[in-house]
């Protein structure tokens, strides 16, 4: 198992790459089966959810052409099977997005029932809802969602919950039912969005994907596209929260602002100067961080993804803070991580009151998840000492040379993987 090794104290000051959207790239690398033709996705991210994926859809028989770390090229006329192994599943959830797209194209899918996660129990009732709407027969079998129809008929249908992952499997199966779909109390992600534009792009008829509406002409067919995904707004943030937390300056690259609207305002409130730029933002923080208050919300409000990281900010910040977690049920386990450091938080249902301490010190930490490992190394970033974080696995799923864009900022950390190495890291840093 690897290490971040990191010695804090300096501030994070540079331009940092942000590369493609991890979310976009997974559902939009599902939904490139539907065609017989060759489809070309560029702007992938190479990061280790992306490779399983794209193992997934191999492993089905479409023809999968790795043309560099940020381009593939995928033929769906080769697949041989419509069963997507348990293996896969437990890797990533999101390779249940083949089953929208499996069932939209050949009327079948046998799926694993995807587990829990480190976030919560994250239930898939609502795109079972949504496929029996289209007309699917949905049963669970053996831990498998077995889904069968010979004539997906469009339908009227409202989410119970506002879901990215239903959202998304449900118009991909729509794409190719007979008629008129229509969804409401969808979610209107960046990455939904993407999605039905991919999906227009290859002869799809979505409209209104981003709005709370969105209506699918179902076609009989899909064809060949190029199509390019959009950038990672949760990486961009990560950096954007990194420059906060380190009183840097920092310009993240090839963005789209509009997508960090609720997180440009965050970081406003807190302190922050923020300059916008055609497809780039710049964040300036000189000095301590202030309290607020926030709450995660479905896209446009403030992402649960970026809530470890303001929860960071907040950590450091003077004054007294809230954090409200409207969106899963355990995404606070890394305030535990951080009470190590010497934060002061408490925790109370979906809530977190923080109250703001000068500094952390550094000590050893583990990441529980994706998104709370990579908050974990901003924290020791911030750390005047050494901190050293277990089970960064975790980050490599859904960050592109995490560390590798953190030392281009003058970050001080090193991926290691053994107690030697640590020694040795320590003695270099002094
Ligand atoms: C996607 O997960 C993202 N993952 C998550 O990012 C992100 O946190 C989440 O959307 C919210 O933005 C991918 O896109 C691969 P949801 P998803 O369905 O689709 C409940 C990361 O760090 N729900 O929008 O699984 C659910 O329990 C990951 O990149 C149901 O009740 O999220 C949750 O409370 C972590 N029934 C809420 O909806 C369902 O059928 C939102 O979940 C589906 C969801």
């Amino acid at each position: 198992m690897e290490q971040y090794v990191i010695k804090g104290g300096n501030p994070l000051v540079g331009e940092v790459e942000i590369s493609g959207a991890k979310n976009a790239a997974l559902a939009i690398l599902a939904a490139a089966i539907m065609t017989d033709e060759t489809v070309l996705i560029e702007n992938l991210p190479d990061v280790n959810d992306i490779n399983v994926m794209l193992e997934a859809i191999g492993g089905i028989g479409a023809t999968v052409q790795r043309v560099d770390r940020h381009r593939v090229k995928i033929n769906g006329s080769t697949i041989t099977d419509f069963n997507i192994e348990y293996d896969f599943i437990k890797k990533i959830r999101a390779s249940y997005y083949l089953l929208g797209a499996l069932l939209g194209k050949y009327g079948r899918a046998e799926v694993a029932l995807p587990g829990g996660c480190n976030i919560g129990s994250r239930p898939i009732d609502q795109h079972l809802k949504g496929f029996r709407a289209l007309g699917a027969e949905v049963d669970i079998e053996h831990g498998k969602i077995v889904a069968e129809s010979d004539h997906l008929r469009g339908t009227h249908l409202y989410f119970d919950v506002v879901s990215v992952g239903a959202t998304i499997n449900v118009m991909m199966a729509a794409a190719m039912a007979d008629g008129l779909t229509i969804m409401e109390n969808v979610a209107k992600e960046p990455h939904v969005v993407d999605v039905a534009n991919f999906l227009n792009s290859i002869g799809a008829n979505i409209r209104g994907a981003g709005t709370d509406v969105i209506k699918i002409r179902g076609v009989k067919s899909l064809h060949k596209s190029e199509y390019s995904i959009i950038p990672d707004q949760i990486e961009a943030g990560t950096f954007m929260f990194a420059a906060a937390v380190t009183k840097g300056d920092v310009t993240v690259l090839n963005v789209i602002p509009k997508h960090l609207d609720a997180t440009i305002s965050k970081l406003h409130d807190i302190g922050c100067e923020i300059e916008e730029f055609d497809d780039a933002v710049r964040v300036v923080a000189k000095g301590r961080l202030r309290c607020t208050q926030v709450k995660t919300l479905p896209y446009p409000g403030y992402p649960t993804d970026m809530q470890p990281q303001i929860g960071v900010a907040l950590a450091l910040a003077k004054g007294t803070s809230t954090i409200t977690e409207s969106i899963f049920e355990n995404r606070f386990k890394y305030l535990d991580e951080l009470a190590r450091m010497g934060a002061v938080i408490k925790v109370e249902g979906n809530s977190a009151t923080i109250e703001g301490v000068e500094k952390f010190s550094g000590t050893r930490i583990s990441a529980p998840d994706l998104r709370a490992g990579a908050a974990l190394c901003i924290a020791g970033l911030a750390t005047d000492g050494v901190t050293i974080i277990d089970d960064i696995e975790y980050i490599q799923r859904g960050y592109e040379k995490f560390e590798e864009k953190l030392r281009s900022l003058g970050g001080v950390i090193e991926r290691v993987a053994s107690e030697k190495e640590i020694q040795k890291f320590i003695l270099k840093v002094g």
